[in-house]
């Protein structure tokens, strides 16, 4: 295979994986990660990711440009029983998929982690099949409630945060897979990433309560290859972000949720941490 061939390849199914992160993530939320269901699949959506992120890798090395923008994720909404009976039909497809496409590679790390893929979407697969088992009849046939009390206008502020984290987070782990500069500057910009990760729940979960789906949209980023205007970008997103966060803590409206107001205090001084940091990198490239 080409190697254009395999980037092209590699980066549908990055945005196959990408999808399902999305849907099991909002899935939790919407259960609340604290239930024994919303547990499960945050754990589900945490494996997805790490999907995502071999892919990535690989595709960092190969020179390719990873897609970051999501595909579809075909599943009917119209129960927690169909959503879970969708979820099995669809990593099922994934087996023979992934397995066919090891068997067209050549090079032993990328076919393992090819097959890996189609072994893990197996068990993800046989894991939904008994949450779906465990349903009794009425949840089965239901749906998570969510009751809508934020004022129109904070929500539509909580979902631009959405929005703008998640473009902050693709960003940096884009560049984690991308850019020279040895795997310490890498490993710098995934474990922000992650932290990103949970700022980004923060809001995600107050819009998710309210009854709205959050805004994954994500916005454009940066394709440089260069560290330092790569770089450069992202500190300047995460100052406009941290000057945002600064003015929705000193809302009145905020000062009504006190796990907003504490998750908010938490992350503007992460961010600052993340500031100061990437500057730090900037210094020595
Ligand atoms: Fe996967
Ligand atoms: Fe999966």
């Amino acid at each position: 295979m080409r190697t254009n061939e395999l980037i092209d390849m590699l980066n549908r199914d990055l945005r196959e994986e990408h999808a399902a992160v999305l849907r099991y993530l909002i899935h939790s939320y919407t259960e609340g990660e604290d239930t024994p269901m919303g547990a499960k699949l945050l754990t589900r959506a945490r494996e997805e990711m790490w999907h995502m992120h071999w892919l990535g890798a690989i595709l960092g090395r190969l020179d390719g440009e990873p897609e970051l923008s999501p595909a579809e994720y075909p599943y009917d909404p119209s129960s927690r029983g169909r959503i879970l009976q969708s979820y099995v039909t669809y990593e099922q497809n994934l087996v023979p998929h992934y397995n066919s496409e090891a068997e067209k590679v050549e090079d032993p790390h990328i076919k393992r982690v090819l097959e890996r893929e189609a072994w893990e979407s197996d068990f993800h697969a046989k894991a939904f099949q008994r949450m779906l088992d465990r349903l009794d009849t009425t949840e089965a046939d239901s749906l998570p409630e969510a009751e809508a009390d934020l004022p129109r206008e904070f929500l539509d502020t909580l979902q631009r945060e959405v929005a703008a984290k998640y473009t902050e987070m693709l960003e940096h782990i884009r560049h984690s897979w991308i850019l020279p500069g040895g795997s310490s500057l890498g490993w710098g910009l995934m474990d922000q990433a992650m932290e990103k990760m949970r700022h980004l729940a923060h809001f995600a979960e107050d819009v998710v309560e309210n009854g709205a789906e959050p805004d994954f949209s994500g916005g454009d980023y940066s394709r440089s290859s260069d560290p330092a205007t790569a770089l450069r970008t992202s500190l300047k997103r995460l100052q406009e972000a941290r000057e945002r966060h600064r003015e929705l803590r000193a809302e009145e409206e905020t000062g009504k949720h006190a796990g907003l107001v504490l998750n908010l205090d938490l992350t503007l001084k992460q961010e600052q941490f993340q500031e100061a940091e990437i500057g730090d990198w900037l210094r020595k490239i």
